[in-house]
């Protein structure tokens, strides 16, 4: 079979990590997709930027816009981020020429997801996007293939690894919030502005796309309720070690009716007996509560170059495969409604 040829825009944390993991495994790779995956075609910011991977032969394009249009690409890889800017229009200018999209930007699936599986359904395109939620977890592929036969009736966990770093080595080396923030930031595993990640919405964002694939219809953003870790202080974690509980950033989200689900996502105390109180330092716990396999956490990383970019390079192997599943089975019906804030307590 011929190659896959990928074109990847943005050559950061994630980028480089994709190229560094297609190289370091590329013969069980090849031979677990039936084909070669060779990447062709690459875009940053910056040209002139030492990235620790030979570049050598690849094309280079100034826009990664342009990458849309170039027709020496089957798949393009879009790992720049952000809700809107350069990163919407490559993969919503890709999608619509009908070339396939495999992207680990949840800002942008969040805010635009359904607006993006409409054009991939119409061109015919694939959108994939397993990156996008808990790093190396393969949540998405959880919550749509091995859960394919049940009802969930809840989905969530602890979905951001930067604020369960940050809580964690607070709390078990007394260290302040920005010094670990800036550990976390060179590690590779905070969002280009971090406030995303510690106020809470970089979360937010990976449980509105887990729900809306766990409850069949894409999930209104804005009515999600958003709290992050910005003001828990080395007192707060003191009380909850006084008291028996660990400080984690949890979210759920619940159907509550029809058209209808309650989401939020909020520092809590878990008791320190409970399995999720373990889930420390980058890992994430995916949780699914279904109507008939019952309640399911697993862990695993949730941010970094390594699990991301295995994230990514799964989806690549599906498409080489031919046997990527579309956003949503069928044509979903409307955004799908979160309970206001009051309706939770507070
Ligand atoms: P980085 O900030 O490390 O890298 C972003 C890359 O995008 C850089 O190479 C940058 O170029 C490039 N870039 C930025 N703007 C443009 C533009 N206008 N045109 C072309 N290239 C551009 O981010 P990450 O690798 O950490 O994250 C990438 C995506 O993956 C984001 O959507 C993020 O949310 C997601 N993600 C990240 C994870 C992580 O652990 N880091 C985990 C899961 C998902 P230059 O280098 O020249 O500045
Ligand atoms: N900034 C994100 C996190 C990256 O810390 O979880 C993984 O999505």
């Amino acid at each position: 079979k011929p190659a896959l040829r990928l074109g990847i825009a943005g050559l950061g944390t994630v980028g480089v990590g994709v190229l560094q993991l297609l190289r370091d495994n590329a013969a069980a790779i090849t031979a677990r997709a039936g084909r070669p995956i060779e990447v062709v075609a690459v875009s940053a910011r910056d040209r002139t930027r030492d990235r620790g991977v030979d570049l050598a032969g690849l094309r280079w394009h100034d826009d990664a816009a342009a990458l849309a249009g170039d027709d020496g690409i089957d798949v393009v890889l879009e790992l720049i981020g952000g809700a809107e800017g350069t990163a919407r229009t490559l993969v919503e200018s890709a999608l619509s020429r009908g070339r396939d999209v495999v992207t680990a930007n949840k800002a942008l699936l969040a805010l635009h997801g359904a607006h993006l599986a409409r054009i991939a359904r119409e061109s015919g395109a694939a959108l994939l996007f397993e990156a996008s939620v808990a790093g190396g977890i393969p949540a998405i592929k959880l919550v749509r293939e091995g859960l394919a036969a049940d009802r969930l009736l809840r989905v969530g966990g602890i979905l951001n690894g930067t604020c369960n770093y940050i809580l964690t080595t607070m709390r078990d080396t007394g260290r302040d919030f920005d010094d670990v923030l800036s550990e976390a930031q060179a590690l590779g595993y905070a969002e280009a502005d971090p406030s995303t990640d510690v106020d809470g919405w970089d979360a937010a964002h990976k449980l509105a796309i887990l729900a809306g694939l766990a409850f069949g219809q894409p999930v209104a953003f804005d009515g999600l309720h958003v709290d992050g870790i910005r003001a828990i202080q080395a007192c707060d974690q003191h009380f909850a070690r006084e008291l028996g509980y660990r400080i984690k950033l949890l979210g759920t989200a619940r159907r509550t009716g029809d058209d209808a689900i309650e989401a939020w996502m909020r520092p809590c105390f878990v008791p320190k007996n409970a399995p999720i109180a373990h889930v420390d330092g980058v890992f994430n716990a995916v949780v699914t509560e279904g109507a008939f396999s019952g309640p399911m956490l697993i862990e695993g990383r949730g941010a970094g170059a390594g699990p991301t970019a295995s994230a990514v390079v799964a989806d690549v192997i599906d498409l080489a495969r031919g046997t990527a599943l579309p956003v949503w089975g069928v044509a979903p019906k409307a955004e799908i409604a979160c309970a206001p804030r009051s309706a939770l307590g507070g």
